[in-house]
């Protein structure tokens, strides 16, 4: 492949999402980095001295803002190989199921859920026309498994079941395509969602990712935790 590859991460520039920037860019990746505040992003580029990323504005909750980065990649590079649905909130997370606001439940399934949905929608037609194999990796959760009941949290909880069944299907519709589907769960990682406590470095929760996104790791349609299967 003569041209670099071209990826686009939701959520790129703090936590997991910009470990994956920054190991893509390592390995010769073009990278768009997916953020709301180009400033904060471009500091968290500088301060790691990250080559090859452009911060790209993408609210995941916004329509105009995804066709924009879409057509803006088109424009500046003709392709796209990699999309990476990374970008996820997480509220209330010790709320009881019996108890839990139908608000924080529709806006967690606005980013985690729709918002994945709807980016990858947008961006199919260019990772199709991309000329090479593409691949799109939706960042779920353990939590989204259904091996793993919670009495807490149904927000998180269903919105990644949901993403895990959108992976799914959208890896049934384009089977045989050159577009790869996956889905990843990082572990309990050291993030602003993860908090201080958690064991993993966002380096560590990327590794699955960078397997699965450059290294030809993982099956079309498959879950996958440390580079392993994980159960649906
Ligand atoms: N940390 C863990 O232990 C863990 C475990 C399992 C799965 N995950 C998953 O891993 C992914 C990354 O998590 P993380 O721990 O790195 O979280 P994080 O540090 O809280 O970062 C979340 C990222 O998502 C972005 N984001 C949130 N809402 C958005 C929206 N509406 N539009 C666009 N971007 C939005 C944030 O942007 P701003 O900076 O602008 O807010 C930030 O870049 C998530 O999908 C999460 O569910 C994390």
């Amino acid at each position: 492949m003569d041209q670099p590859r071209v990826a686009l991460i939701s959520g790129g520039n703090r936590g997991i999402g910009l470990a994956i920037c920054a190991a893509l860019s390592e390995r010769g990746v073009r990278v768009y980095m997916g953020c709301r505040d180009i400033a904060k992003a471009q500091q968290a580029i500088d301060h790691h001295q990250l080559s090859s990323v452009t911060p790209v504005m993408l609210e995941v909750t916004d329509e105009d803002s995804m066709v924009r980065v879409i057509e803006h990649i088109e424009t500046e590079q003709g392709r796209l190989d990699l999309l990476i649905n990374n970008a996820g909130i997480a509220r209330g997370v010790r709320d009881k199921v019996s108890e839990e606001e139908l608000t924080q439940i529709r806006a967690t399934f606005e980013v985690n859920f729709f918002g994945t949905w709807r980016l990858t929608q947008k961006a199919l037609p260019l990772l199709q026309q991309s000329g090479d194999p593409a691949h799109i990796i939706n960042i779920s959760s353990g939590y989204g498994s259904s091996e793993k009941v919670v009495d807490t949290n149904l927000a998180y909880c269903s919105s990644k079941a949901a993403l895990n069944a959108f992976t799914r299907a959208l890896a049934c519709e384009l089977e045989g395509s050159s577009v790869k589907v996956t889905c990843m769960t990082p572990g309990w990682v050291r993030t602003k969602m993860g908090g201080m406590g958690a064991p993993r470095t966002p380096k560590e929760g990327a590794d699955t990712v960078i397997w699965l996104a450059l290294e030809g790791g993982g099956e079309h349609g498959g879950f996958y935790k440390d580079r392993e299967p994980f159960p649906w």
